[in-house]
C-alpha cells in the first residue's frame, strides 16, 4: 500500500518547515503519509490544485498568498473557515473540496502551551489583515474577557469587529477596534499580527500596552519576529514567536486529514533545534 500524499501550496514555498513537521508527525503516529511541497504560479492556484488531485493528492496546506482564493476553490467549508474568509487546509473526497482553517486553533493551542489560559484575560490583536482575520474566531472562542483589535487602518479593524459580532457576543466577550494610537489600557497578552516588521518599521504599539509579565506573541518567527521580542523583552514581558503556531496548526491539518492528533512538543523542540543548528 503506497502512503497518501499531501503538500503545501505557496509562492514562495521553498523554506516552508510544513513537509518536516509532517514527517515527524506520520513517523510519531504510523500514519502512511507522504508530504511535499508545491509552488504554484500567482495566477495558477486552481491548476496546481486540480494537478495535485490528478495525481492522487487527499489534501494540502495552503500558504501566502492563496489562503482567501482557497476559500473560494472549495465547495464546502469549516464554520471556522468561513468566519475567517480564508483556507488553509484543504481536504479532497472524490470530486468534492472540503476548506477549513486551523490557523487560529494552531494560535490559541500554542498560547495554551505557553502556559496562558485566554479565558477571562485582556487580550489586545495588533493588525487586521489576513493573518489576524484567520485567528480572532478561535480567539475569541477561548474566552477572553475583552479583546481589542488595534490597527493602522481603524476602519479594517471595525470590519473584522462586525464580522465577528455574533461570535464575541456568544463568548461573553467584549469586542472592540481603535486605531494604534488610541490604544486604551493594558494587555495580559498582545498579539503582533502586523507585516510592520517586514517593511524595517518599528512596533507599532507603545510598551504601555503591556501588563508586567504579559505575553508577547508575534504570529511570525526567525528574523521578522526579532524586533517584536525585543521589544517585548525590554518591557517585561514574555516573548514567544509563532514557531509554536505553526506545528500547533500543522498537527491541526493532521488531525481534520487522518482523525489523530500528534503531539507537538517533541516536534517544536526538534524544530528549534534544527533552526538553532542553521538547519
Ligand atoms: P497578512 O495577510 O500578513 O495579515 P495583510 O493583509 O497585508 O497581510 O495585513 C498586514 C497588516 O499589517 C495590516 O494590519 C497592516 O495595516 P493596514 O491594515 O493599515 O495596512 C499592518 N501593517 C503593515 N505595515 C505596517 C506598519 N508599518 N505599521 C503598522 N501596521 C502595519
Amino acid at each position: 500500500m503506497s502512503d497518501d500524499r499531501y503538500c503545501v501550496i505557496g509562492n514562495p514555498v521553498e523554506h516552508s518547515r510544513s513537509p518536516w513537521i509532517h514527517a515527524r508527525f506520520a513517523e510519531q503516529t504510523g500514519e502512511r503519509v507522504a508530504y511535499g511541497k508545491r509552488l504554484a504560479p500567482v495566477d495558477g492556484f486552481p491548476a496546481t490544485v486540480r494537478q495535485f488531485r490528478a495525481e492522487g493528492g487527499r489534501g494540502c496546506n495552503v500558504t501566502v498568498p492563496f489562503k482567501f482564493e482557497a476559500a473560494a476553490l472549495a465547495g464546502a467549508l469549516s464554520a471556522r473557515a468561513q468566519l475567517a474568509g480564508a483556507c488553509n487546509t484543504l481536504v479532497f473526497d472524490g470530486e468534492r473540496v472540503f476548506g477549513d482553517n486551523t490557523d487560529g486553533a494552531g494560535l490559541a493551542g500554542d498560547i495554551r502551551a505557553a502556559g496562558v489560559e485566554l479565558a477571562g484575560r485582556d487580550l489586545l490583536l495588533v493588525g487586521a489583515g489576513g493573518a489576524a482575520a484567520g485567528v480572532l474566531g478561535p480567539l475569541l472562542d477561548a474566552r477572553p474577557r475583552r479583546l481589542v483589535i488595534a490597527n493602522r487602518t481603524q476602519g479594517k479593524a471595525q470590519l473584522l469587529v462586525d464580522s465577528h459580532a455574533a461570535v464575541a457576543q456568544a463568548n461573553g466577550a467584549q469586542l472592540v477596534a481603535c486605531g494604534l494610537d488610541a490604544i486604551a489600557g493594558a494587555f495580559d497578552v498582545v498579539v503582533n499580527a502586523t507585516a510592520s516588521s517586514l517593511g524595517g518599521g518599528p512596533v507599532p504599539v507603545p510598551g504601555r500596552v503591556l501588563r508586567p509579565g504579559a505575553l508577547a506573541y508575534d504570529m511570525m518567527y526567525g528574523p521578522a519576529a526579532q524586533p517584536f521580542l525585543d521589544w517585548a523583552r525590554a518591557h517585561g514581558a514574555a516573548p514567544r514567536d509563532g514557531l509554536g503556531m505553526l506545528v500547533e496548526q500543522a498537527a491541526e491539518s493532521f488531525l481534520v486529514w487522518r482523525g489523530v492528533r500528534p503531539d507537538t512538543a517533541p516536534v517544536l523542540a526538534g524544530l528549534r533545534a534544527l533552526l538553532a543548528a542553521g538547519g
